[in-house]
């Protein structure tokens, strides 16, 4: 699907209005200055679920959920950001102009679509082997028949069989059109080169063939299996990597479990192909598999648009159990609910669903599954002895590294209390064990940013075989004291400063002095570049780091010119107003006087309409690009800024009367940007005080040399002050 293009994407975004788009699922009514009704996303009796018209978003008070229209419809529909502009465009009627591809767009586009043609060809070329040729039938459908796999499971998966022939597929395609470029490029054929001598050969030969969808249906790549036991051939032949297939983003049968997942809110996780099919085939159809390999952060996030419910199903082999806490970890830092099943002995889930009736595999699930943290706990403490305190210890630790990924605190409690009762060890004492290792993680998570930040400033002008490099550098910079950030401690300072750019990155607040000297018309967002780039200063978090660079950008890139438009289109509406009151006085004017008087009067009218419409551009500009952001992390970073402040709001009504925030802009943007500054300065400060009280008595120099720097920071801090009391720039006239 193209891309829509920029201007039709702004007229989207411009007409949608959220009380119109919650209007079409959720029954509002008029509550104050917002609306509320019953939130769509979780139920509930009373409504908690409130819209703000002038604000253009929503928010659940009870489950957070909401934001812009865009992210309302893509939560809500569970559509992709271009489908949610494209359900918009159709609500509002407005037509979508394809945008015009490069050149080199068009050429990309291309090659996926000759790819994604070719895949096609190939799974109805695989589909007819199957059904309809004797070696198919007698070898490849016997084969399934044999695994007790059903015709429709074999037709809802589109099986096939590849002919055991060096190249079938390949003179097929041929014969069909196909270019054997598009067939290396998918790994339908594979090239070799012996001897000098070129050729190519089918990838998948003799063996059943499960495509691999994605998430819209397409064939993107496909896994081969062996009818032969002999151990000495590979049992799986999957397609490489491509254009077309990621294979850390895909999930097998995802597509085919999609709507059971979102309609049960629950996934189950399973390992192969045949356990996907075959549990499907026993009515349990919201299974995924992740192909033997540990889960990707990817395929989480595939998931996560469908439920945030996972059960993982595992055969009862410790081992195997252990192996996969890694995976456990990343699903409950995702914020997944995650339970584990666990099958009988010696059964597999694709065993297990063939041999027992359907209703007996229902009930076993519902009645086996376990929370992952109290599965945990009786695992391993299954192997420990009640006298061995230094094993009981271990285990809760390595229980505890599992817990401290888990975010959401209601379910942080109930982990706390259940561990308690079943390790019988008291709230507190677990509590306290957590906190350092939420503290190790959140550090290990910041220098992991910190890494990536360092990488791609690197990458940005260095090639990328430099990244090693860069690593390393990045790690020197870890061990660089004092100026070491700690980005969880500046986190609320930042995010102050984030809040103020989201909602009015682009309003005028002061002039500015550039680098020459020269004084200009400068916006919330310039006053705060000056200033932190004064200090050498950037967001250290790093989703609002890739926010400010957003706002940069917009600021150096399209706000210009969308500006001068919808001046333009404002001088015209107010040439217009003018001329009907104009018009309106050569009617009824009595005398000269009244006349001119009614002009001004006209006059006034049209200057503050036209003061307020450059205004509200200005300061809803970045709120409506950033909330509505094709960039995942930029727009969810901007949503949840917006809604956040929304929860403790009274001044932001425009319908009252009170001092706005938007007034108090001039006092409160350099506070936010002096309390960062401060925080920093605190912090700097309170390292070199640990430095200082860590020297022995004979460091008698080194200490002075830190005593000095701290009444250097001290004096610092002191002007800092003072230059606050002054620096409280003009309120905008
Ligand atoms: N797998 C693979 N290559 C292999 C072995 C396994 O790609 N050589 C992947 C496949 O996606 C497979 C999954 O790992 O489906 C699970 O492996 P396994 O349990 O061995 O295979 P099953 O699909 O269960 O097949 P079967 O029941 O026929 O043994
Ligand atoms: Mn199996």
């Amino acid at each position: 699907m193209p891309r829509i293009d920029p201007e039709t994407v702004n007229k989207i975004l411009d007409t949608a209005d959220i009380v119109d788009v919650v209007s079409d699922f959720v029954k509002l009514r008029r509550s104050g200055a917002n609306y509320k009704g019953l939130c769509p996303f979780h139920n509930e009796r009373t409504p908690s679920f409130s819209v703000n018209r002038a604000r253009n978003i929503c928010k659940c008070f009870s489950c957070g959920k909401g934001g812009s229209p865009v992210n309302f419809i893509m939560e809500h529909e569970q559509l992709s950001y271009q489908e949610a502009l494209r359900y918009l465009a159709r609500k509002y009627n407005i037509e979508i102009v394809e945008k015009e591809l490069t050149d080199e767009e068009r050429a990309a586009q291309n090659t996926r679509e000759a790819m994604l043609a070719v895949n096609e060809f190939a799974l109805s070329h695989f589909e007819k082997n199957l059904l309809s040729t004797s070696e198919g039938r007698d070898l490849a459908l016997a084969y399934l028949r044999h695994r007790g796999i059903s015709d429709a499971m074999i037709e809802r998966f589109h099986l096939g069989y590849a002919i055991d022939k060096g190249n079938e597929l390949i003179t097929a395609a041929a014969s069909a059109g196909f270019k054997e470029k598009y067939l290396v490029e998918t790994g339908l054929a594979v090239e070799s080169d012996r001897d000098g001598r070129r050729s190519v050969y089918d990838r998948f030969r003799g063996r059943v063939i499960f495509p691999i969808h994605s998430i819209s249906g397409r064939v993107i790549a496909f896994g081969g299996r062996t009818m032969r036991s002999d151990k000495s051939i590979a049992k799986y032949v999957n397609s490489p990597e491509s254009v077309v297939y990621r294979k850390n983003l895909e999930l097998y049968g995802l597509y085919q479990a999609k709507s059971a997942i979102a309609r049960k809110d629950r996934a189950i996780l399973v390992e192969g192909y045949l356990d996907v099919v075959s549990m499907h085939q026993a009515g349990i159809d919201n299974v995924v598999a992740s192909s033997g390999t540990s889960l990707t952060e990817g395929q989480i996030r595939a998931l996560r648009r469908f439920t945030t419910n996972v059960t993982l199903i595992y055969d009862a082999d410790p081992a195997g159990i252990k192996a996969s806490l890694r995976g456990i970890n990343l699903l409950l830092g995702e914020g997944l609910n995650v339970k584990v099943l666990l099958l009988p002995p010696g059964e597999d889930p694709d065993s297990f669903a063939q041999s027992h009736m359907p209703a007996e595999v229902e009930q076993y699930l519902a009645a086996n599954q376990v929370d992952i943290i109290a599965f945990m706990a009786d695992i391993m403490m299954r192997d420990v002895s009640p006298n061995d305190p230094t094993a009981k210890a271990k285990v809760i630790n390595e229980i505890l590294r599992t817990v401290a990924f888990v975010d959401d605190p209601v379910t942080l409690q109930e982990y706390i209390s259940g561990l308690s009762r079943i390790l019988s060890v008291p709230e507190d004492v677990l509590l306290g064990q957590l906190r350092l290792f939420r503290a190790k993680r959140q550090e290990e998570a910041a220098k992991n940013a910190q890494r990536a930040r360092a990488r791609e400033s690197v990458a940005e002008i260095m090639p990328a075989e430099d990244a090693a490099v860069a690593d390393e550098k990045a790690a020197v910079a870890d061990e660089t004291p004092l100026l070491k950030l700690d980005s969880n401690r500046l986190r609320p300072y930042e995010e102050m400063l984030m809040r103020y750019i989201v909602r009015y990155g682009l309003l005028y607040i002061t002039d500015i002095a550039d680098e020459d000297g020269n004084i200009r018309p400068g916006t919330v967002f310039d006053l705060i570049d000056s200033e932190l780039s004064l200090d050498g200063l950037s967001m250290t978090y790093s989703p609002y780091a890739k926010t400010y660079q957003a706002v940069k950008e917009l600021r150096n890139g399209s706000w210009a010119s969308d500006r001068a438009r919808h001046m333009a289109e404002t001088e015209a509406e107010c040439a217009r107003r003018l001329e009907q009151a104009r018009e309106n006085i050569r009617n009824t004017a009595g005398s000269i006087a009244q006349a001119e008087a009614m002009e001004r009067e006209a006059q006034t009218a049209v200057d503050r309409f036209k003061s307020e419409a450059l205004n509200d551009f200005d300061a809803g500009y970045c709120q409506l690009h950033l909330a509505n952001s094709a960039d995942d992390e930029v727009r969810n970073t901007a949503n949840a800024l917006l809604v956040e402040r929304y929860t403790l709001s009274r001044i932001y009504s425009k319908q009252e009367n009170v001092e706005t925030e938007q007034d108090q802009l001039h006092v409160l943007v350099p506070r936010a940007i002096f309390e960062l500054r401060n925080a920093i300065l605190s912090d700097m400060l309170a390292e070199l005080s640990g430095q200082l009280a860590a020297l022995n008595p004979a460091q008698a120099d080194e200490a002075l040399e830190i005593m000095k720097k701290i009444g250097e920071y001290k004096e610092l801090q002191r002007e800092l002050v003072k230059i606050l009391g002054e620096r409280i720039i003009l309120p905008r006239s």
